[in-house]
């Protein structure tokens, strides 16, 4: 496509002012590459509230008013609920707005196709943010891999309790669609928040040619099943293998500023280890990143290990691409693809009692 950088600060709008919101919106605040011009929510409520955090900027009920309104905008940050992603987002591009689109991208790989062409045939960007990948630990982690310290890596290993209790509140609608991609059997561990595991791993060691996976189910509530127990097994083209494990602890206090998700990640080397410790919660209480080689044990104290941090340098990362084309994306509509691959290869195996599928054959 021939997306040219704009020589101006990006005209940004907010599609869906929900709980991510909050989030979402450190990328935008005092940030040079971006003015907010609009928000948008069905919610009046929503919008009184958000309007707070931009003084003198117009709201509007739907994407369709905002475009009406004559009110030039580039790029949108698309917050819709899940179920909304492909019509939303295809409505958006159809504006002629870039759009910065949270995941789970679509709930297969023809409703992601759709979205990708119509951003081609309207020359427009679609990117599928990932902020996991923005978060200073695991960008430690990255670098670690590829530095040599630790020999040849030969493992990949996450891990994530979905607790119950602590955490911040998450509003009824957000659960609403939740349970509506439950029953879709995309499940909240697996795919909602798995997303951002298997994003990891591609962005790590590449490529996937292997999954086996063994997709369980818990009832939390009469009716509600949560999808843990899971274990994904994996091998990337370059040989290493991965492993993560998801596991329900509904009794357990975690003490969270956001989620009550109870993450680790650890790389093994022919030389060391390396472990993150916590991400989303505030689990395990020591430095976030510790790295073992040769019988010392080096800990990192003064990352920015907040995980909202990642969704602030996540998305300015985006604003200072659509201002000056540095890039990479991270990532475009393609490569999200690949994680939906990814994450749909893990349902195919489970179904077939956890023999191996590569993702490049699913359909
Ligand atoms: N990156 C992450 O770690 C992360 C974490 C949580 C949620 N998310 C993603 O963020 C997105 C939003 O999730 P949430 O938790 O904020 O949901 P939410 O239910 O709290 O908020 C969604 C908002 O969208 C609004 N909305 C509904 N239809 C709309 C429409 N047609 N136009 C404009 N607004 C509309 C709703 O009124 C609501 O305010 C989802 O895609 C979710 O997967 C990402």
């Amino acid at each position: 496509m021939s997306f040219t950088p704009y020589d101006r600060p990006v005209r940004a709008a907010f599609i869906g002012l929900g709980r991510i919101y909050d989030l979402n919106m450190r990328a935008y605040l005092d940030n040079p590459d971006v003015e907010v011009v609009a928000l948008v929510d069905p919610s009046e409520e929503r919008r009184a509230e958000r309007a707070a955090d931009w003084p003198g900027v117009q709201t509007f009920a739907s994407a369709a008013e905002l475009a009406a309104s004559g009110l030039e905008v580039d790029a949108v940050e698309a917050l819709l609920p899940i179920p909304l992603h492909e019509e939303g987002v295809i409505e958006l591009l159809g504006y002629g707005w870039h759009v910065n689109l949270q995941k789970p991208m679509a709930n297969d790989l023809q409703a992601a196709q759709r979205m990708v062409d119509v951003a081609t045939a309207n020359d427009r960007l679609l990117r599928v943010m990932e902020n996991y990948i923005f978060y200073e630990p695991l960008v430690k982690l990255k670098a670690l891999a590829t530095s040599g310290d630790l020999g040849t890596i030969s493992g990949y290993h996450m891990k994530m309790v979905g607790s119950g209790h602590g955490g911040w509140d998450v509003p009824s609608s957000s659960y609403h669609y939740q349970i509506q991609q439950m029953k879709q059997g995309r499940g909240t561990l697996v795919f909602d928040d798995g997303w951002h595991k298997l994003a990891t791993a591609i962005w790590l060691f590449g490529p996937i040619k292997e999954v086996r996976a063994w997709v369980g189910g818990t009832e939390v509530f009469p009716g509600i099943e949560v999808d843990a127990p899971t274990t994904v097994v994996w091998e990337h083209h370059s040989g290493i293998r991965g492993v993560w494990d998801i596991t329900l602890a509904p009794d357990m206090y975690l003490r969270s500023d956001y989620y009550t998700n109870d993450e680790r990640w650890e790389i093994t080397g022919r030389a060391g280890y390396a472990r993150v410790n916590r991400c989303t919660g505030r689990g395990i209480q020591q430095p976030s990143l510790e790295v073992y080689v040769d019988g010392e044990m080096r800990s990192y104290h003064a990352l920015d290990d907040d995980w909202g941090s990642s969704f602030r340098d996540s998305g300015r990362h985006w604003l200072r691409w659509l201002h000056t084309g540095e890039g990479p994306m991270l990532w475009s509509g393609e490569e999200a693809m690949d994680v939906l691959r990814f994450a749909l290869a893990t349902y195919a195996s489970s179904a077939a009692g956890g023999a191996g599928v590569d993702p490049a054959t699913v359909t």
